[in-house]
């Protein structure tokens, strides 16, 4: 089954935000922006702005009738600033103007009476002084303070890990029409409908009943529209709330990339123990969270960095520290791995450092502690259905590990400016929302008088397929064509009080929910059929369109049986809502079982680094992953190579930096690479490991939107490796983004400095 999107995207037939046919009186919205991180506004004047040409209104803080508020998990992110600005791009006034141009001519008319404060964008810098967004938290188990003392070797360093922006298409944007009765339409570009309607409603001070939102596609999200499309929707809400005007926002890229949030920077001190067989002993790790200005979703990002403290590997022994440090860059939010990542740095980067000491492949030490059934976790769920091992293990085989190891080595035996490095990555990741109360869904399956069938659900489609999975569900479910399946926007008014599209779990959680609404459908039908021709129901199925009583067609087919139930007054609509079984978290012990399951892979890279000139090409990537039962493999595919690519970028390429006034450095895509079609691995082997899949999966087949993303760590240490075979025993700092300026700093150190006055992240 292909993604059933695709040819409508290249042909530009898809609707997005920015298409939707605009209304007359529209007017259109810009934001100004605070033009410094920290500070006390005292005066904001208007006055030139306000008589500027086709200006309608310029709306401000004083103008929000219901509550400036618009935290999600900490009620600290005021919708428009009032009193202080905090961050550079914080929202502060919005002018709204009969013209896009005519919205941004006016915004260089406003002038801002800041009286300047104390910036701070390292966090160490902001956990000194005291400045956290929610208390620290310790996920602990064994004794790994006793269990040091026990060890042959011990270990200790400091990992960084930079930011990432997302990068999205589609930018940030919202489209408001004011409904009668007081109420607005907002169609958002957004992955948490019902937390813009959510949002929307406390801002205006009206009920949620009041508030529509609708959702057809997004042109990406990666995270950063889980919360982060809130502030958009919000201020067009409110401007046609208050103009009783149709308002549209959509933010230019650089205006995206000035004043969103991107993945959380981390600081992190690690420590770690391993006895003379190389398994590992104890861990110990705090990590520094650059949140940003506000907490947006930082704490819950922080929790799933706990998670995945130890990645795929048993460890008896762990105390891991997660702080969330509050500075003055706009608020970091989630972004694919929602912290896994950077807690999965951390532990590769100990390793490593491990095996550099020791004189060993870190391999040797990885391959040993790998997680076997019933290992637990340090939040005490077992390892359950693991393929840690066989993942690894038919990685090495399938790709030849050996071979590979051994080509690099001649290669680097052989060139003397040009080296190889190799790397394996595994990885281990947890689905399920960590906030067990988000694991819930709906879907409202509708089948018309001629046999075709719409469906809403909470899932939005965001180019990783869902649609797509939610329809075949759908098909093999109730006997039909995948063409008579129309899956619909995805709409408040339609589902309500949905969890976000995130977590790697929408098609889990929303197919389940499809699964059960279809099955109840089918059933109802096949009890009809059942009884308009006298046979036992239970032999009765439809496949192909067409009745089968004991496997014989029978003399119905599915357009007969639907047209049939509507004659007979049976319901042809259903509402499913499943929330999934057996998932529970208790933070006062920091314990629980919080996934319904783990994904499990393997990752094998190697890269070439041109040491005259520190560039480097990541060759190839060969992967063995846990799909379980996929039964949309080109999509799952198609997954992980976007998550790969992604995922090396971040590692690699993309460095995300402030300057120490918090001004955004790398701010549009001059300043800022991603990788490209050239810097994509010329070889992206993808092996679908034999494994049964899960039970809570949908259909067995296994959420796989975020945990490619943690195989381009390996990338890192591939290059890494490389730069070691140049300068052996070289001491490299475990510092990501490795840039090719990194790499010349790693080859030649004396030469080159790390860069100075550069916040990382
Ligand atoms: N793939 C595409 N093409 N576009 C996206 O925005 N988001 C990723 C991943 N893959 C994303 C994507 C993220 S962050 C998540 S959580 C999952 O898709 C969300 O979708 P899923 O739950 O259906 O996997
Ligand atoms: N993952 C992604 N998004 C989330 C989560 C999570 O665990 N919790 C809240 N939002
Ligand atoms: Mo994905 S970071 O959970 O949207």
């Amino acid at each position: 089954m292909n993604h059933l999107d695709p040819h409508r995207h290249v042909r530009g037939e898809s609707q997005y935000l920015d298409d939707v046919p605009e209304q007359q009186g529209t007017l259109f919205a810009a934001v100004y922006e605070s033009p410094v991180a920290h500070g006390v506004l005292k005066g904001l004047d208007l006055s030139a702005a306000r008589r500027a040409p086709g200006v309608a209104r310029i709306l401000t803080a004083q103008d929000v009738p219901g509550r400036n508020q618009i935290g999600g998990i900490v009620p600290d992110e005021p919708l428009l600033a009032e009193g202080h600005v905090h961050f550079r791009g914080q929202p502060v006034a919005l002018v709204l103007a009969r013209t896009e141009r005519q919205a941004h001519a006016a915004l260089r008319l406003i002038q801002a009476d800041i009286e300047l404060l104390p910036v701070i964008t390292d966090p160490r810098k902001a956990a000194a002084l005291g400045e956290f967004i929610v208390p620290p938290r310790t996920f602990r188990i064994g004794d790994s303070t006793g269990a040091f003392a026990g060890c042959a070797h011990v270990f200790e360093g400091v990992a960084e890990s930079g930011g990432q922006e997302h990068l999205y298409i589609e930018t940030q944007g919202a489209y408001a029409f004011p409904t009668e009765l007081g109420g607005v339409r907002i169609i958002s570009s957004t992955q948490g409908p019902t937390a813009v309607q959510r949002h929307c409603a406390v801002v205006l001070g009206l009920g949620m009943h009041q508030v529509e939102v609708d959702v057809t596609r997004l042109g990406g999200g990666f995270g950063g529209k889980e919360d982060q499309a809130t502030p958009w929707g919000c201020l067009a809400a409110l401007g046609a709330y208050l103009t009783r005007k149709p308002v549209k926002l959509v933010l230019d890229r650089m205006a995206d990339m000035r004043m969103t949030g991107k993945r959380h920077p981390y600081s992190s001190d690690f420590k770690i123990g391993l006895d003379a067989d190389l398994k590992i002993v104890a861990y110990e790790v705090q990590y520094y969270q650059n949140a940003g200005a506000a907490a947006d979703l930082s704490p819950a990002v922080l929790e799933r960095t706990l998670f995945h403290t130890t990645n795929a590997y048993h460890i008896p022994n762990v105390t891991a520290t997660a702080h969330s440090c509050r500075t003055n860059l706009p608020p970091n939010t989630a972004f694919r791995g929602f912290g896994g990542p950077q807690g999965m740095f951390v532990m590769e980067s100990a390793i490593v450092r491990a095996a550099e000491a020791l004189g060993v492949a870190p391999a040797e030490i990885q391959r040993r502690n790998l997680l076997r059934e019933g290992d637990l976790f340090p939040y005490r769920q077992p390892a359950e259905l693991c393929h840690a091992e066989q993942a690894w293990d038919v990685a090495a085989e399938r790709f030849d590990l050996p071979g590979l190891r051994a080509e690099v080595e001649a290669f680097n035996a052989a060139n003397k400016l040009f080296k190889k490095g190799l790397s394996v990555m595994p990885i281990c990741f947890g689905i399920s929302f960590t906030k067990t109360f988000m694991n819930q869904a709906h879907a409202l399956v509708h089948i018309y008088t001629d046999g075709s069938v719409g469906i809403s659900t909470a899932a939005v489609e965001m180019g990783q397929g869902v649609n797509t999975k939610i329809a075949q569900v759908a098909a093999r479910t109730l006997g039909i064509s995948i063409h008579r399946v129309k899956i619909e926007s995805t709409n408040t008014t339609r589902v309500a009080n949905t969890s976000p599209s995130a977590a790697s779990a929408t098609a889990d959680l929303n197919g389940q929910a499809t699964l059960l609404a279809c099955q109840r459908l089918r059933e109802r039908l096949l009890r009809l059929a059942g009884a308009e021709y006298t046979v036992d129901y239970e032999g009765i199925e439809i496949k192909d369109e067409q009745v089968l009583a004991a496997g014989i067609p029978a003399e119905t087919t599915w357009e007969k049986l639907v047209l049939l139930a509507y004659v007979r007054r049976v319901s042809l609509s259903e509402n499913a809502h499943y929330a999934t079984p057996g998932v529970h978290f208790d933070a006062s012990t920091e314990s629980g079982h919080p996934f319904a399951y783990h994904v499990y892979g393997t990752a094998l890279t190697t890269a070439t680094v041109d040491c005259l000139r520190g560039t480097y090409t990541i060759d190839a990537v060969r992967i063995a992953h846990d799909f379980g039962q996929s039964f949309s493999p080109a999509i799952d595919q198609g997954q992980i190579e976007g998550g790969v690519v992604q995922g090396i970028g971040w590692m690699t390429l993309e460095e995300v930096s402030y300057n120490q006034e918090g001004r955004l450095l790398s701010n549009s895509l001059n300043s800022y690479k991603i990788p490209d079609l050239y810097s994509v691995p010329a070889v992206l082997d993808v092996h679908f490991l034999d494994t049964p899949g899960h039970p809570r999966a949908v259909l067995r087949s296994k959420a796989v939107g975020e945990p490619p993303l943690m195989y381009g760590i390996g990338a890192y240490f591939a290059l890494r490796n490389a730069i070691r075979a140049f300068r052996p025993g070289a001491a490299l700092p475990l510092v990501a983004p490795m840039t090719p300026e990194r790499v010349l700093g790693g080859l030649y150190p004396e030469a080159v400095a790390e860069p100075a006055g550069v916040a990382v992240g």
